[in-house]
């Protein structure tokens, strides 16, 4: 097929869009840089952009290393949202599969594939999400414990499910606390619940997948296929 289709299946730009990426020389096939719309490309084609190779309507499963300040929304009043550090085409097409509040950093998965981000956040399929958690207070000896048996949160009406926590520092009130839900807050309104105070919050793994240690605080990158057949 011509390249300018092929960029149109596989990005899910028009045909104009499409010609723009040519034109300015984003667009490589086997290695080197092409500007001709009508070019043939085929199955054994190479075709790369910004050094990502172009599938055929393939959708985007991205992990972002969000840094403090930013929100997970498409937009906010006082703060930036979280899509501005995406250098992507067809932003409105993606959206975050679990939020992190705007003072958490860490792990954030994006995505075009609704099916997919409600295997991630439907509270049917309990997916496993680890924090990081630095408190203000010292940790308790029936912490690991109430975790386990179920904290009762405000203004709810069940009990948590089981959460792991483990210790991690006791001197600098540091723990990892695995969750398998995801309440608005759910994280701080825990501990909140035990009569603590969470100062500091990173997520690192959803699932299976965990934060690329490569990343920087900003950074992204798209999640390997292995990766993404994990939900
Ligand atoms: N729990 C919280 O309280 N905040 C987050 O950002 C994530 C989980």
């Amino acid at each position: 097929m011509r390249l300018d289709k092929f960029l149109c299946d596989s990005l899910g730009v028009t045909r104009k869009e499409a010609n723009q990426l040519i034109k300015r020389k984003e667009i490589s096939v086997d290695g080197a840089m092409r500007n001709v719309a009508s070019i043939q490309v085929n199955d054994t084609s190479k075709v790369e952009w910004k050094e990502r190779q172009l599938t055929i309507s393939g959708p985007r499963y991205i992990m972002l290393f969000k840094p403090d300040g930013y929100v997970c929304s498409h937009e906010d009043a006082t703060n930036p949202t979280a899509f501005v550090l995406l250098d992507e085409i067809k932003m409105d097409k993606l959206h975050f599969a679990g939020r992190l509040d705007v003072d958490t950093t860490g792990l954030v998965l994006i995505t075009d594939d609704g099916k997919w981000s409600h295997r991630i956040t439907s509270p049917k399929h309990n997916c496993s999400k680890r924090y990081r958690v630095w408190l203000a207070e010292p940790i308790q000896d029936d912490y690991i414990e109430k975790f386990e048996q179920g904290i009762q949160l405000n203004n709810e009406k069940d009990l948590t499910l089981p959460a792991t926590l483990e210790i991690i520092d006791r001197e600098e009130n540091e723990v990892l606390l695995t969750i398998q839900e995801g309440k608005y807050h759910q994280v701080k309104r825990m501990f909140a619940a035990l009569g603590n105070k969470v100062e500091g919050l990173h997520r690192d793994t959803i699932g299976s997948i965990r934060l690329d240690e490569t990343l920087e605080p900003g950074q992204y990158r798209y999640l390997t296929a292995e990766e993404a057949a994990t939900f």
